[in-house]
């Protein structure tokens, strides 16, 4: 594949496809860099005072890792002066983030994770960042959370950066799903894969098993036919995987196939499951969905659902669509 840098990528694809505005390209070129930056910190580990808890709690309700501050910050700046948006939204901030006065505004909205899979940052793992980007409703003015509470399927750009043996970025913009790896001595993001595609069947599942005793039937009978070995339908060799970053679950999913599942469970019925769909759900979904896959909350598809809340959460099936569509009808039997 000709290496061409992310920059020749989105122009070509303005060219080829006429979706990418020039103040879009400069949003993705610009999250492309802080995600450069926030590899470098992750990079540090020990050396860089970047581990350990940041001893603040996020709305969450879960305890602040360094990271996952230090990374907000550095998405929060890149993405002030460009004058490209109205307002951002993140997993670590209880509201959302207006553009400060004294800059220009622009038409969209940006949201993230900025570091997905903190419990996994003190351990060397894989970890992340999502983002996703809408535009602003026509005519707003000052802009609110209600600006935010646009479904998935209304997304004009979603991506995840994976901080792991290589530094990937991938990206979609309704076009196919594309995959760069950080030159680190360039210093640029290299496209590395184009129109990636997940193959319809697997074998391979992706669920934290130690809430199983949580499960509601429909995801327990789901797992067992996939445990069931020779007798089951998939047959004896199938793989069980659980990294504990999205980001790093999905990618896999996303290369040899695969079913990701954080199903709601008996504990809190109300909450759905603990993925956020604003900046988790929907973006991985409009991902998902642009390689060939599916992603649903067990109900209906997840780029469906209306939002109400900024950081409500979802149940989530997603990957391979013969097996997501199989267990989502298990939900509807
Ligand atoms: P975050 O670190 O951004 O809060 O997200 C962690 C999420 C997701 O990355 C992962 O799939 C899931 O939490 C893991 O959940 P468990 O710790 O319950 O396995
Ligand atoms: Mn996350
Ligand atoms: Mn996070
Ligand atoms: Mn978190």
């Amino acid at each position: 594949m000709k290496r061409i840098s992310l920059t020749q990528h989105l122009i070509e694809q303005q060219r080829l496809h006429n979706k990418i505005p020039s103040e879009l390209r400069l949003l993705i070129e610009v999250v492309g860099r802080a995600c450069k930056s926030i590899s470098h910190a992750v990079g540090k580990g020990a050396l860089g005072e970047v581990l350990g808890s940041a001893g603040s709690e996020n709305v969450q309700g879960e305890v602040q890792k360094k990271l996952d501050v230090i990374s907000n910050e550095i998405l929060l700046e890149a993405n002030e002066w460009g004058g490209h948006l109205a307002a951002m939204a993140s997993e670590e901030m209880e509201t959302i983030h207006r553009i400060p006065n004294r800059y220009p505004k622009g038409e969209y909205l940006l949201m993230f994770d900025p570091l997905d899979g903190s419990s996994n940052i003190d351990v060397n793992v894989s970890i992340g960042t999502i983002f996703s980007v809408l535009k602003a409703p026509d005519g707003m003015t000052e802009p609110s959370e209600k600006d935010f509470m646009q479904p998935g399927t209304r997304q004009v750009a979603a991506g995840y950066a994976v901080y792991g043996p290589q530094t990937v970025l991938v990206l979609t913009t309704g076009d196919g799903v594309h995959c760069f790896t950080l030159d680190r001595e360039m210093g640029a993001w290299v496209l590395t894969q184009k129109d990636i595609q997940i193959p319809a069947d697997t074998k391979e599942f992706a669920i934290n098993a130690s809430n199983q005793r949580h499960w509601f039937p429909p995801v327990k009978r789901y797992v067992d036919e996939m445990l069931a070995g020779t007798t089951g339908p998939r047959g004896k060799d199938f793989n069980m995987r659980w990294i504990a970053s999205m980001v790093a679950d999905v990618h896999r999913i996303l290369n040899r196939g695969g079913i990701f599942m954080y199903p709601a469970d008996a504990r809190e019925p109300e909450k759905p499951g603990k993925l956020r769909l604003m900046y988790e759900a929907n973006p991985m979904a409009f991902i998902v969905e642009q390689a060939g896959g599916a992603a649903t909350d067990g109900n209906q598809r997840i780029l469906d659902i209306q939002p109400e809340k900024l950081h409500q959460r979802v149940a989530v099936f997603l990957g391979s669509k013969n097996e997501v569509e199989r267990v989502t009808s298990y939900h509807k039997e």
